[in-house]
C-alpha cells in the first residue's frame, strides 16, 4: 500500500492519498484539541491508542451490520479507509445528559436520558459546531430528507449496539459524535469512534475515562484510554 500526497489535516488526523483512487490512508496523530481548537496539545502514544481503538469497534460494528469506511489497520497509528464524499454534519447520540446539553437546556448533569436523545450539528469551527435539525439539512442541501433519516437510523442502531458493548467492561456510554459519508452512493460510517469522541464514565464510579480527562485537566489521559482498550479486550501495540 503506497502513501501518496497528503489530502487534508485536521486537528487529530491527517488523510493520505493511495495508488488505489477509492482507498486513503488515515494517520491518526497524537494531536489533540477541545473546545474547537482553542486548546491544543501532543498526547505521547494518542494516534497509536486511537487508531487501534477504532479499528477495533469499527470491526465490531460492521460484525453487527454497520457498514464503515474502515478496510484494515496499515501501521500502529495508520488505518486504510474508503475514500466517502463527507456530509458536513456530526450525528450526536447521548444517553445521558451532560456538557453543552446541560449548559444548553439546563438540564441537570448526568441525566439519564430513555428513549437516547439525537442531535444534528453542522461541522463548522469557526461557527461552534451549531445545533441544526432537518429542515436546516434539506434547506441548505447538506444532505437529502432521505439521508439525514439514515444517518439518525445508523445512529441510534449503533447505540444499541454500542450500548451493550461498553456496558461489558462495566462502562457506561454516555454519549458519542458520529460522522457519515457516501460510497458509491451507499451511507457509511466513517471518521473515528475513540474516546476523542465519546464519552465514558465507570459504571460504579462515574470516573470520567474519556476526552473529558483532557478538557478539564483530569490527567493521565491516555493512561485511560489504554484501560479503557484494555477492559474491552483490546491488545494495543505502542512499538
Ligand atoms: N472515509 C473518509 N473519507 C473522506 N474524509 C473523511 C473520511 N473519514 C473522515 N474524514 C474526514 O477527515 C477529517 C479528519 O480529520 P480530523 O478529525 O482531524 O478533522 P477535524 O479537525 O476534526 O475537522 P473536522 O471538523 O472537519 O472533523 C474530517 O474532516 C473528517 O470528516
Ligand atoms: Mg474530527
Amino acid at each position: 500500500m503506497e502513501k501518496l500526497s497528503q489530502i487534508t489535516t485536521g486537528k487529530a488526523k491527517s488523510l493520505f492519498a493511495t495508488s488505489n483512487p477509492e482507498h486513503l490512508i488515515m494517520e491518526f496523530r497524537d494531536d489533540t484539541s477541545a473546545f474547537d481548537g482553542k486548546k491544543m496539545e501532543a498526547l505521547d502514544n494518542k494516534g497509536k491508542v486511537n487508531n487501534q481503538f477504532n479499528a477495533f469497534v469499527m470491526e465490531f460494528l460492521a460484525s453487527k451490520g454497520i457498514e464503515t469506511h474502515f478496510i484494515e489497520l496499515v501501521s500502529g497509528n495508520e488505518s486504510l479507509v474508503r475514500k466517502l464524499e463527507m456530509f458536513p454534519i456530526e450525528c450526536v447520540v447521548r444517553n445521558r445528559a451532560t456538557g453543552s446539553l446541560c449548559k444548553r437546556l439546563g438540564i441537570e448533569d448526568g441525566l439519564i436520558l430513555d428513549p437516547p436523545l439525537f442531535e444534528f450539528f453542522l461541522k463548522d469551527d469557526a461557527l461552534g459546531d451549531p445545533l441544526i435539525n432537518d429542515h436546516h439539512i434539506e434547506s441548505f442541501g447538506w444532505a437529502s430528507q432521505e439521508q439525514a433519516d439514515s444517518m439518525r437510523e445508523l445512529s441510534l442502531k449503533a447505540n444499541n449496539i454500542l450500548v451493550d458493548f461498553f456496558k461489558e467492561a462495566n462502562l457506561i456510554l454516555v454519549d458519542y459524535k458520529l460522522e457519515f459519508g457516501i460510497f458509491n452512493g451507499k451511507m457509511l460510517l466513517a471518521d473515528e469512534f475513540t474516546p476523542d469522541g465519546c464519552r465514558l464514565w465507570d459504571k460504579d464510579t462515574l470516573t470520567k475515562m474519556d476526552k473529558d480527562r483532557f478538557r478539564q485537566d483530569l490527567g493521565n489521559v491516555i493512561e485511560t484510554y489504554g484501560e479503557v482498550a484494555e477492559r474491552l479486550g483490546m491488545q494495543i501495540k505502542l512499538d
